[in-house]
């Protein structure tokens, strides 16, 4: 059966400075949603996607979803006070045929439909993974302003999206995280805490998330690049 995605879409994109949702923010042309969305369609693994939004940012999500082709069902979802609510949300929505899902950032936008295939490969024999890269840098655990740390940097993996579950053992992380008031910035921290194994899918180097102005000139340049 071929895989279901939700997209969290409902920030507000305090840290780019914007006064608008950054996804909204055109990116040689097009809104970065649009890019994150046409590259979710390209992939062949992905049958039906959900973009959850904020009520006020549904007109222009209309548009981005006219402007794209309607191959595949595209479900507009509302989302929450916080990417983790807005994915609690996006699991609520899905489809009742739905047995696995791949969440995927849509401030990711650089992702390939290479990357969906992959991961959607992938969890036909994971119960949860995440798209990850090695870290470059040495990363210093710091209390204040005095290290305290030095991780075996072969250890550390930069996390990424799409991250992908077996529903029913997200679900379930999602409804012991409500009952216990986790907060946590990626689903897969929910799986960690209940227990749950979770593994890296290798990620893409260029599979960053537009957070700040200046992401928004390294995509460009990439995707410049790429289309050259
Ligand atoms: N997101 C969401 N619902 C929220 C907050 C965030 O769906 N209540 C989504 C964002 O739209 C984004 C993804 O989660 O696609 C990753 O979040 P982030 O990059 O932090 O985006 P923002 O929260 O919009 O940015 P900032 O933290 O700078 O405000
Ligand atoms: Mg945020």
């Amino acid at each position: 059966m071929a895989c279901h995605l939700l997209i969290p879409a409902a920030g507000s994109g305090k840290r780019m400075g914007a006064d608008c949702n950054k996804l909204l923010l055109p990116l040689l042309g097009k809104p970065i949603l649009q890019w994150t969305l046409e590259a979710a369609i390209a992939s062949k693994s992905i049958a039906w996607i959900g973009v959850m939004g904020q009520p006020h940012d549904y007109p222009e999500f209309q548009k981005i979803f006219n402007e794209i082709s309607q191959l595949k069902p595209i479900r507009l979802i509302q989302g929450g006070e916080s990417r983790q609510a807005s994915v609690f949300n996006g699991l609520q929505a899905l489809p009742a045929d739905c047995d696995r899902v791949l969440i995927h950032d849509g401030a990711r936008c650089l992702a390939t439909p290479e990357l969906f295939d992959r991961c959607d490969a992938s969890l036909q024999t994971m119960q949860g993974f995440i798209a990850a890269v090695p870290v470059k840098d040495t990363i210093k655990v710091v209390n204040g302003l005095t290290i305290v740390d030095t991780p075996n940097r072969d250890q550390l993996w930069a996390a990424q999206t799409p991250q992908g579950f077996q529903l029913e053992l997200l679900k379930n992380a999602h409804l012991t995280a409500l009952e216990q008031s986790w907060e946590v910035t990626d689903d897969a921290a929910l799986l960690e805490k209940v227990g749950l194994a979770v593994q890296i899918v290798m990620g893409e180097e260029t599979n960053l998330k537009v957070t700040t102005p200046q992401d928004l000139a390294i995509a460009e340049f990439i995707l410049k690049q790429r289309h050259n």
